[in-house]
């Protein structure tokens, strides 16, 4: 297969979580044109067994590369902690997950040397960031906690500061991290959809730990990382010098399996409309 820099990327999520990479792509690579697909009839993968899960990442893998993509870009934290070892070996292009970029970046961040980990019971259960951080430095202390009530919430859209809910439930699996590791200095947000509580986390954070708490925001980290790893393989998209080029309908083609509630709820994760969807059956 040919690679060349002006193929588009291939995102997939569960479901529509990863706008918040594909977000944080259009910041970082303004040249690049995305295929995003959200398994949105398949989705949570948070609660599911690691082989349904690489069962269903195959599946949409396979579809982004029956789209002509030149990398795939796994923003599902699940999906990453899970299915990334059998997607590499499989897939003909690079593939990245969040999981690598996520422990990168906090490896980077703490002083301490304790790091909390929060994700989806799958990801937690894999173990995949303890192991992705204790290989970058294997002195690290790594806590980890799943939360599996956020993903509902932020759906709900219940994560504003005048909403209790998402404070109370915060601060349940915080104050169990707290217990774990009252030392730790830096927090991974290990799932697409905990960018969104980032305002609620860092202020039950700061009520815990008497020092700061370093968020590292895995979508923004994976971001980087895919811009670094399209320069070292030479696939980075010349800058595109005509503004009108610019519009999100010429840079992101948006796919679901399911479209109910997608439009709404993809818009929070974007941080505006998605345009246009295309349905497909995986
Ligand atoms: N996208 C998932 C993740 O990042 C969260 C939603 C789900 O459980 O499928 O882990």
């Amino acid at each position: 297969m040919k690679l060349h820099p002006d193929l588009p990327i291939g995102v997939f999520d569960s479901g529509v979580g990863g706008l918040t990479v594909v977000r944080a792509l259009l910041e970082e690579l303004p040249a690049e044109q995305l295929i995003y697909l959200g398994d949105t009839a398949r989705v949570p993968y948070g609660t599911r067994s690691p082989q349904t899960v690489i069962r269903y990442s195959r599946n949409a893998a396979r579809f982004l590369l029956s789209r002509g993509v030149k990398m795939i870009l796994v923003a599902c934290n699940t999906a990453s902690a899970t299915a990334l070892p059998v997607l590499l070996q499989e897939l003909p292009t690079p593939v990245l997950g969040a999981v690598e970029p996520g422990a990168h970046a906090a490896v980077a961040a703490t002083r301490s040397g304790t790091i909390g980990v929060i994700g989806t019971l799958a990801t937690i259960r894999s173990g995949a960031y303890a192991a992705a951080l204790a290989a970058r430095r294997p002195d690290v202390k790594v806590a980890a906690v799943a939360c599996p009530l956020f993903v509902p919430l932020v759906e709900e859209g219940w994560f504003g500061d005048e909403e209790p809910v998402a404070d109370l439930v915060a601060r349940r699996y915080l104050g169990e991290l707290h217990r774990q590791a009252p030392d730790l200095d830096t927090l991974v947000l290990g799932c697409t959809h905990y960018p969104l509580l980032r305002r609620v986390l860092a202020r039950v954070a700061a009520d815990l730990w008497p020092h700061p708490v370093c968020l590292v925001d895995s979508a923004e980290a994976m971001a980087r990382a895919a811009r670094a790893e399209l320069e070292r393989l030479g696939l980075l998209r010349a800058v595109q010098k005509d503004p009108g080029r610019r519009r999100l309908v010429d840079r992101l083609r948006c796919f679901v399996t399911d479209e109910a509630r997608v439009l709404d709820i993809g818009a929070r994760f974007l941080g505006r409309d998605l345009g246009a969807l295309e349905t497909v059956d995986l």
